[in-house]
């Protein structure tokens, strides 16, 4: 079942069909159960992935490596200032040799092109760690959560408060694809890129599902099964603008009152790392609606799913 994945590279869900999504939740479901009853789950024993993170990263880095070890193989991290890219080595060139080497790489970077020249360059599958455009293996993360926490995709409605962004972008096209209503509320003049948006809209109207871009919080909140923060200034691309964006973003804050208009039994979701005060408070990310802790755990099964289902044999 799984052929049809080796040696792809997991950029973005904006690549991937729903049937394929699913099969990834699936494998992502069936790892877990493993990992939970201690059954080993070694099918990449003796491989080799390399990692190259160009930003900070506490979830996404040390999962992959938790991962990596549990499967049977090896990870290893390649700071960007060692490598000769740094130089000014074409990442064409590093690329080739990369693939040479190792069974696949996990990127962190700026833009988009970024992954995508490295992929053009590879045989063997890059997994994109976040870009500007995308996180998807957030994306699969939030799916399977969901899953977990309410049983089922169809009928529900998201609502996510946060930046406008890498996180947000993956969320409403997963959320379209599985039949969820999407509500992206943000204020006046922070918008998701067009691209994302019509490929969102694609799934929707296949699904029959809603996305859509508010400045109402309110309506967004109003019935939501999950509210869904994020920070409002993201790493390394807009954190100049943290002052302006932290005016402009406080009326959005997930707190207390904001969790009340949802519904009774909505969960609380980040992708973390949040900022208690801003995009959300102390009561609401330790509070009983809370699903963070699990969410973040799921970051480790979801990617040993990638792997296992990418690795050329
Ligand atoms: N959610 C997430 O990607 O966290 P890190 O930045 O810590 O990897
Ligand atoms: N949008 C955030 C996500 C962090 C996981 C960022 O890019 O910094």
């Amino acid at each position: 079942m799984r052929d049809k994945f080796r040696g792809r590279d997991y950029l973005g869900l904006k690549d991937f069909t729903k049937e394929e999504m699913n099969e990834l939740i699936e494998l992502t479901q069936d790892l877990k159960r493993k990992w939970v009853m201690g059954e080993p789950h070694a099918y990449l024993r003796d491989r080799s992935f390399g990692m190259i993170f160009e930003k900070k990263s506490t979830r996404t880095r040390n999962s992959f490596h938790a991962a990596a070890t549990a499967l049977g193989a090896q990870s290893f991290y390649l700071r960007p200032d060692e490598l000769q890219t740094s130089r000014g080595e074409p990442i064409k060139d590093t690329a080739r040799i990369i693939d040479r080497y190792f069974d696949g790489l996990y990127i962190r970077t700026f833009g988009h092109e970024i992954v995508e020249e490295f992929a053009q360059y590879m045989k063997n599958p890059v997994i994109n760690a976040l870009t500007a455009l995308e996180h998807p293996c957030q994306g699969l993360t939030d799916l399977v959560t969901i899953k977990e926490k309410k049983g089922d995709f169809k009928g529900l409605k998201v609502c996510y408060a946060g930046d406008v962004y890498n996180v947000c972008h993956s969320l409403m096209i997963g959320s379209a694809m599985f039949g969820m209503d999407i509500y992206v509320a943000a204020p006046k003049g922070y918008d998701p890129d067009p691209e994302i948006l019509r490929v969102a809209n694609e799934h929707a109207a296949v699904s029959g599902s809603k996305v859509i871009v508010t400045q109402d919080f309110d309506a967004a909140l109003k019935d939501a099964d999950v509210v869904y923060g994020n920070t409002w200034h993201s790493m390394g691309e807009n954190e100049e603008q943290k002052e302006q964006r932290i005016k402009d973003f406080m009326p959005y804050q997930i707190n207390k009152q904001a969790m009340e208009k949802a519904r009774k039994d909505a969960i609380f979701m980040h992708c973390l790392p949040g900022y208690r005060g801003e995009d959300m408070t102390d009561e609401v990310i330790e509070g009983s609606q809370s699903a963070v802790w699990d969410q973040g755990e799921n970051r480790m099964h979801t990617v040993k799913a990638v792997l296992v289902a990418t690795t050329i044999k």
